[in-house]
């Protein structure tokens, strides 16, 4: 029947097992200039976005020391130190910046000890809630990188740890070596390619947080996105945010903005329900 509702969708995660996360997060890299270099063109937008963020119940935000590089981080601790109770940083490191829009890779054990000291002390915390490596290093053998991360978690600096842009092997190769607790990939409703990778997630308790969630660079997508959104009284940001929370319990959303009128719009996409219809559509765009 049009217009049934599927299930209410479970509005909190349990990352690692101990930590109460909203599902809706916040992305912070867009809080940086113009291809993700230097410091944004309105600080106190960005400063603005990271406090509005938290006042509307969002309790994990994304960054990594890449993304400035530094400037993500920095505008973090000038917003919200000292932190507010429950919330959870998650960072990364394993990237190199050369310039706008490059990210040249290093996931050496010394590049990430100089990573994590440097995100440690940006952020003015004693341990990073969630360090991801943000790429595995195919000048760096794989072992080496999460053996490191296997130290620093024993040293206590790391609480847990999640990967980026992995596969299925990749995440049972690091599972030797550590417990994964989130798989970062590209992923939205019109980009499916880590579909194995997000069902393993779910099926071992994973979170599996979508980078680029809002895509929308296919016109059919936009187009079915717009639709649905008109007859719910949503964006097609929204809906496509929606399609994500309904699509499995395990993702996490981390939509990056650097505005807080985006900011408010996409946090209400959490209480978006979507019909068995709306879902049976979308999932025809992957
Ligand atoms: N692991 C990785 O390799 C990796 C790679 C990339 C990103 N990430 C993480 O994932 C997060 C999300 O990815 P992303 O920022 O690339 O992509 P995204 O969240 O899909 O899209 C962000 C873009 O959409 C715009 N936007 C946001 N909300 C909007 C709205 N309601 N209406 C219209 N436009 C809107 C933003 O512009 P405005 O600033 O104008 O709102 C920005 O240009 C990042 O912030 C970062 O934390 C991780």
């Amino acid at each position: 029947m049009a217009g049934t509702t599927t299930n209410t969708v479970s509005k909190t995660f349990a990352l690692g097992g101990d930590l109460t996360i909203n599902r809706m997060g916040y992305g912070a890299m867009r809080i940086t200039g113009e291809g993700i270099w230097g410091p944004p063109k309105d600080h106190d937008e960005a400063i603005r976005v990271l406090r509005r963020a938290v006042e509307l119940g969002i309790n994990f935000i994304d960054t990594a020391d890449s993304y400035g590089p530094n400037v993500s981080e920095e505008l973090i601790a000038e917003a919200l130190h000292p932190y507010p109770a429950g919330l959870v940083i998650g960072t990364k490191g394993a990237l190199l910046r050369t310039g706008p829009n490059e990210w040249p890779i290093d996931a050496s054990p010394r590049h990430l000890e100089e990573a994590l000291h440097g995100s440690l002390k940006r952020l003015k915390q004693e341990r990073i809630d969630l360090y991801q490596l943000h790429r595995i290093d195919p000048n760096v053998p794989a072992e080496e990188s999460f053996a490191w991360l296997q130290r620093n978690q024993q040293k206590g600096l790391i609480r847990h740890i999640g990967l980026s842009e992995v596969t299925v092997e990749q995440i049972k190769q690091a599972q030797a070596f550590f417990p994964v607790v989130s798989v970062q990939n590209m992923y939205s409703v019109d980009n499916r390619k880590w579909e194995a990778e997000l069902d393993y997630c779910q099926q071992h308790n994973i979170a599996f947080i979508p980078w680029y969630p809002l895509a929308g660079g296919n016109q059919d997508a936009l187009s079915k996105l717009t639709g649905i959104g008109q007859r719910l009284g949503a964006s097609p940001q929204q809906v496509a945010l929606a399609w994500l929370l309904h699509r499995s319990p395990n993702i996490l959303l981390i939509p990056g903005t650097s505005k807080v009128k985006h900011l408010e719009e996409n946090v209400k996409a959490a209480d978006l329900q979507l019909s068995a219809e709306d879902m049976a559509a979308l999932e025809q765009l992957g």
